[in-house]
Parts: structure tokens; sequence; C-alpha cells
């Protein structure tokens, strides 16, 4: 009884096993798993090195993975009428013919990635309307042609990245108008394809990565005004944008990380109205100068990470009424103002750890606003002072924070009267030291009240002390130094008198030369970086032999005209004068008079 119950188990065990085996398999391909129901074939990583034959009609997604195919001949896939999906990756093929998928009418997405594809021949994608997504990354193409994915109007995504592309020409993209997103990631293109991009008119996304890019010329995007979302990232060499690089785009999204830029690209961006995401991270820029964003209204998102950031100017977001997120991670600032932003009641999350913080009064605001500020699980941590180094700002107790975050004004130490008497071409220091915390930055105004730069002829030394080289006259007057910090300033005022040589102190209008050199001097030392032009004895002695020359000819001239009178003859002392007087009333003196006619002639000699 056993053996036959054995024995009856296994028949069944057989036929439910065909059953199973015909449901599954029956009509697909030796050595792929068909799935009827849903009408996919799974024939990967199969060892299959070409395509197989026997796959059901009605396939609607065939999958040929991680096999060994070479090449796919013309109309290779022509029975498999029903295909939405084809996926060739992962194989070996090097070469794909001409009209290689006709007959694929309803194919949606095509996967050829990470093959060892050369050059794709133009019409190796012909008879395929309405493929939608096609990826040919991780190949090895060299080159774009023209017309090569002409025949694929329904085209919304290209993924070409991973290539060894060197050129794309100018028309590979031509009848692409419904591409919307294309990835161009790692290949070797050393500048932008202007000409063929300007054929992607429906282009939404764009991303460039890891390329040879070193600038982004004029005009680098024309045509795009559909883009919405660029992202330009890795490229080490990438460090300039022409001033309208970006012109014609209205993005909402720009990424311009890891390259080399070491400045804002604020004249390329200032069009961009309707930026909403802009992400700098990873470039060597120092500095958000202030004011310069202004045009970007709709700014929400900045993303500065690791770019060695020193400093924010006050006023670096203003008018961005709408900047709720800033990421300023792993930088190296000291601070962060409050008067860097328009509004720090839109700030909601705020990034800014890893920098060397200085927790005093400027951070003041940080503190009060935590309930509303978001860290994102990266508290901040104090640097200085030493008192509480490494305390996150989590840690600090409501009765702490007004002890610890103060500043201490900035006060000028140097407060003896500086009045230096000085004779002309003498060069003086004047001294400005001041404390506070933070370290006060030290400004110093001329007589005229405008700033001194660190150069010229009158400059500012880095240690806050005032140099006047080779004084003039016209430096006399007051100076001014103003000590200023985020807790308030201090000033002090120093005078400067400039004695000139007797000469050039002179003043009158004869002395034309004294005024010529005078204005030539006032030049210099308007520009403060121009060197004294010339010496005013030299000047002096010069004028003085050309004036005596002249005189001594002068003189020559008379002698000689001295003698050359002496030797003429005698000279009349006797003159003619005849008049005729018109008015009657005045007809008297002697002569003959006729009243009637109110004329007469008189002579005298
Ligand atoms: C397809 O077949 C491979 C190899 O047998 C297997 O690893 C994979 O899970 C299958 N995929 C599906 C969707 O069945
Ligand atoms: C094809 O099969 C591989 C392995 O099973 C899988 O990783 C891949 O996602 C499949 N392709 C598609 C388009 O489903
Ligand atoms: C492309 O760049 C990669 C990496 O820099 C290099 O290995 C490859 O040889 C380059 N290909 C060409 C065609 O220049
Ligand atoms: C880009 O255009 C601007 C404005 O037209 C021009 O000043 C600049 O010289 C151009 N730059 C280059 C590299 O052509
Ligand atoms: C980046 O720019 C700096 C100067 O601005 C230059 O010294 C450096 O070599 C550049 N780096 C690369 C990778 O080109
Ligand atoms: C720019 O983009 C914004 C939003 O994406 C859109 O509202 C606006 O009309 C676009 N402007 C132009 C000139 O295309
Ligand atoms: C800030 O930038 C870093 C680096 O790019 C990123 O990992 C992090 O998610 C960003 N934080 C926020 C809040 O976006
Ligand atoms: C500042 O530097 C200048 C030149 O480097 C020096 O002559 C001067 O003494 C310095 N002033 C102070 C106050 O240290
Ligand atoms: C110095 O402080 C006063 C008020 O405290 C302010 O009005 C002035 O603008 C400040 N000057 C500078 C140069 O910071
Ligand atoms: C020189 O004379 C002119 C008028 O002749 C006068 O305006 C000017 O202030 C004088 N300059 C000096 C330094 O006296
Ligand atoms: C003065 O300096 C300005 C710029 O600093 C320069 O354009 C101008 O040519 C200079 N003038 C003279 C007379 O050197």
């Amino acid at each position: 009884m056993c053996v036959a119950a054995d024995w009856r188990r296994l028949y069944w065990w057989v036929v439910l096993q065909w059953v199973v085996g015909m449901a599954l398999s029956a009509p697909c391909a030796k050595r792929c798993d068909c799935l009827p129901k849903l009408l996919i074939a799974n024939c990967s990583s199969r060892h299959l090195s070409s395509v197989p034959s026997g796959v059901p009609d009605n396939t609607q997604m065939l999958n040929l993975t991680g096999n060994h195919l070479k090449t796919l001949s013309r109309r290779q896939f022509s029975g498999l009428t029903q295909l939405r999906e084809l996926d060739l990756s992962g194989n070996e093929l090097t070469g794909i013919e001409v009209e290689a998928f006709a007959g694929l009418q309803y194919l949606l997405a095509l996967r050829l990635s990470h093959n060892r594809l050369k050059i794709i021949p133009v019409g190796a994608f012909s008879g395929l309307p309405n493929v939608q997504f096609l990826d040919i990354s991780q190949n090895e193409i060299l080159v774009f042609l023209d017309d090569m994915f002409r025949e694929m109007p329904s085209l919304q995504k290209l993924e070409a990245s991973e290539n060894d592309l060197v050129f794309i020409s100018s028309r590979a993209f031509s009848g692409l108008a419904n591409l919307q997103e294309l990835n161009l990631d790692r290949c070797n293109l050393t500048s932008v394809p202007i000409e063929a991009l300007s054929q992607l008119t429906g282009l939404v996304q764009l991303r460039f990565r890891r390329l040879g890019l070193t600038t982004l010329p004029n005009n680098s995007f024309r045509q795009l005004g559909r883009l919405r979302d660029l992202q330009v990232t890795h490229c080490p060499w990438l460090d300039s944008l022409a001033a309208n690089s970006l012109f014609g785009l209205n993005l909402t999204s720009l990424t311009l990380s890891h390259c080399n830029l070491s400045a804002v690209p604020y004249s390329p961006l200032h069009h961009l109205v309707y930026l909403r995401y802009l992400d700098l991270s990873y470039n060597p820029i120092t500095t958000i100068l202030s004011n310069l964003l202004g045009d970007l209204l709709r700014l929400q998102e900045l993303h500065l990470v690791g770019a060695g950031l020193l400093r924010i100017e006050p006023g670096a977001f203003r008018n961005l009424a709408f900047f709720w997120l800033l990421n300023v991670s792993e930088n190296r600032l000291a601070t962060l103002e409050v008067s860097a932003f328009h509004s720090v009641a839109a700030l909601e999350v705020l990034r800014f750890d890893g920098n060397p913080l200085a927790c005093d009064c400027r951070l003041l605001w940080v503190m009060r606003r935590c309930p509303w500020l978001r860290f994102e699980g990266r508290s901040p941590a104090c640097v200085t002072p030493v008192q509480v180094q490494g305390r996150t700002f989590g840690d600090f107790t409501e009765a702490e924070i007004p002890r610890v975050f103060t500043c201490r004004q900035a006060r000028i130490l140097t407060r003896k009267p500086q009045d230096v008497r000085t004779e002309e071409g003498h060069t003086v220091l004047f001294f400005c030291a001041a404390d506070g915390d933070p370290a006060p930055s030290i400004i110093w105004l001329n007589p005229k009240r405008s700033v001194l730069t660190g150069s010229g002829r009158i400059r500012t030394l880095a240690n806050g002390t005032l140099e006047v080289r080779y004084a003039q006259v016209q430096d006399s007057g007051y100076y001014l130094c103003i000590a200023s910090n985020a807790a308030g300033n201090d000033s002090i005022s120093v005078s400067l008198r400039v004695r000139g040589f007797p000469a050039s102190t002179r003043n009158r209008s004869g002395s034309f030369f004294l005024e010529g050199w005078s204005f030539a001097s006032g030049q210099a030392a308007v520009n403060g970086s121009q060197p004294f032009p010339f010496d005013v004895k030299t000047l002096v002695i010069a004028v003085t032999m050309g004036f005596l020359s002249f005189l001594s000819s002068v003189a020559v001239c008379f002698i000689f005209m001295f003698f050359w009178s002496q030797s003429k003859g005698q000279i009349k002392h006797t003159a003619t004068i005849n008049f005729v007087p018109r008015s009657a009333a005045t007809a008297s003196g002697g002569g003959r008079t006729t009243m009637e006619t109110g004329r007469f002639t008189m002579k005298l000699i």
C-alpha cells in the first residue's frame, strides 16, 4: 500500500509540474521566463549570445539584460509588435544596424545602457514613433551625428551620461522638439554644444555633470526658454560665466556646484527673476556681496556648502522676501548678521554648522529666533569665545543668553592729539589702534570725507595706521579715523598741515607757470595712486632760465632799434586836419556863415 501511494503522489507531482510549466513558460522562448498574465518575458542573465526566438508575440516587456548580445541586426524584433519596453542593458553590444528596432511602433522605453557602443548610425532608431525614454548611458559613444535621433519624435527623456563624447554635431538633436530631460554626465566635452542644444526648444531639465568645461560663453543656452532646471556640476575647470551666458533662460532651479567659480555669478543670474532654488556649493566663493542678488525676487533657497565662505555682507539678501532656507554649512563664517536678510521672519531653515562661529551679539538674533528656526538636526556650535567653545546653540539656557551673546563697543586707544606740521615731500603716519569685541574694523576719511583705501599715496595700512607719502600742500586738513564693530563706533580726528616751498605758495595771476604746476599736482592728489609728478625746484629753475633768455633777446632788439633810429634824418612837426560839421547850431567861429542852408566850411592849419 505504501509503495502504491508513493507512485500516485509522484504521478500527481509530474502532472502538476507539466500544468504549471505549460501555464508559465510553455509558449516562451527557450531559457526565458514568461509571465503571460503580465506579458513579461524575463530573459535576463541567461548567457544568451543572440536574441532568442519564440518570445510570444503579445509580450509587452522584454528583458534581455546581462547577456552576451554583440550586435542587433535589421528588424531584429519585428515580430514583437506589442512591445512597450525593451531592456538591452548590460550586454556587449558594439553595433546596432540601421532599422534594428523597426516595427516596434508601440515601444515606449528603450534601454541600451552599459554596452560597448562606440557609434550609433543614423537610422538605428528609425521606426520608433512612440519611444519616450531612451537610455544610452555608460557606452563608449564618441560623437552624436546629425539627425541621430530624428525618428524619435516622442522622445521626452534622453539619458546619455558616461560616454566618451567629444563632439555633438550641430543638428544631432534635430527633431527632438518634445525632449524635456537631457542628461549629459561624465562626458569628455570641453565646451557647451550651443548649436545642438538650440534645437531642444521643449527642454525642461538639463544636467551637465563631470564635463571638462572651462567657461560658459555668452548665449550658451539660447532658445531654451522652457528650461526650468539647469544643473552644471563637477566641472573643476569651470571658473567663469560670461555675463550673458544664461541669457534667454527662465529658470526656477539652478545648480552650479563643485566647479571653480571664485565669486557668485551675479550678472549672469540677475535676469532670472523666477529663480527659486540656487545651489553654488563647493565653489571657492569667499564672500556674498551686498545688494547684488536683489533681482532674484522669488529666491527661496540658497545652498553654498563647503565653499570657504568668509563673509556674508549686510544686505546680501535684501529684497528676497520669500527666502526661507539658507544652507551655508562647512564654511569659514565667523558670524551671520541679521542685516544680511530682507526679513528673518521668512527664514525657516538655517544650516550653518561647521563654521568657526563667534558667539557674540551678532548671533543673538539666531538665539532669539530659535523656536521658529530649524537647524535640520545640525545645531551650530560656538568656537569663540573660549568659555563657551564647543557648546551648541541648543545648549544655552534662557538666562545665559544675554550674558554670553554680548559685544563690547569699538574703542580707539590712541587718543592723544596728533597734529602734524611738515614740509612738502615728507611722509607722515597717523596712528589709530582700537579694541572691542568683535575686533573693530578701521577706516580713515580724508578732509573731503571720502574713504581712503589700502592703496595710493595716501592709504590705510593693515594695522589701522594712515600713511601720507610725499605730503603736499593740498593734503592739509583734518583726517578722521572711525573704528566700528557690531556694538558701535568710535572716532578721532587728526590734523595735517603741509608747508610748501616759498615759490609754490605764491598765487598771483601773473605767475601762470605756478598755477600750471599747482593744477598738475592737484590732479595727482585727487588720484592718490599717482606718484608725485616732478620736482618744484627743477621747474622753477627751468622756467627762470627760459625767462632770462627771453629778456636778453628783447634787450638786443631794443639796442638794434635805437641805432637804426639814429641813422634817420629830421622829422616834420606839422599836421593838417580837415573836418565838416553837419549841424547848423555848432556853426560859430571864424569863416563864412549861411543861415538858410545850414552849411559852412572851416579849415585849420
Ligand atoms: C528575471 O530572471 C532573473 C534571473 O533568473 C531573476 O534574478 C529575476 O528576479 C527575474 N526578474 C523578474 C522580474 O522576475
Ligand atoms: C530586467 O531585469 C533585471 C534583472 O532582473 C532588472 O534589474 C531590471 O530592472 C529589469 N528591467 C526592467 C526594465 O524592469
Ligand atoms: C574621456 O575621459 C576619460 C576620463 O577622463 C578618459 O579615460 C577617456 O580616455 C577619455 N576619452 C576620450 C575619447 O578622450
Ligand atoms: C558677453 O556679452 C557681454 C554683453 O553683451 C559683453 O560685454 C561681453 O564682452 C561678452 N563676453 C564674451 C566672452 O563675449
Ligand atoms: C581654480 O582656479 C584657481 C584660480 O582661481 C586656479 O589656481 C586653480 O588651478 C583652478 N583649479 C582648476 C582645477 O582648474
Ligand atoms: C518664466 O517662468 C515662470 C514660472 O516658471 C512663468 O510663470 C513665466 O511666465 C515664465 N516667463 C516667461 C517669459 O516665459
Ligand atoms: C545642505 O547642503 C548639504 C550638502 O549639499 C546637504 O547634504 C543638506 O541636505 C542641505 N541641507 C538642507 C536643509 O537642504
Ligand atoms: C603699522 O604698520 C606700519 C608699517 O607696516 C608701521 O610703520 C607702524 O608703526 C605700525 N603702527 C602700529 C601702531 O603698530
Ligand atoms: C557710528 O554710529 C552712529 C550712531 O551710533 C551711526 O549713526 C553712524 O552711522 C556710525 N558710523 C559708522 C561709520 O558706522
Ligand atoms: C589762488 O588764487 C585764486 C584766485 O586767483 C583763488 O581762487 C585760490 O583760492 C588761490 N589759492 C590759494 C591756495 O591761495
Ligand atoms: C585717476 O584714476 C582714475 C581711476 O582710478 C583713472 O581712470 C584716471 O585716468 C586717473 N587720472 C589720472 C590723471 O591719472
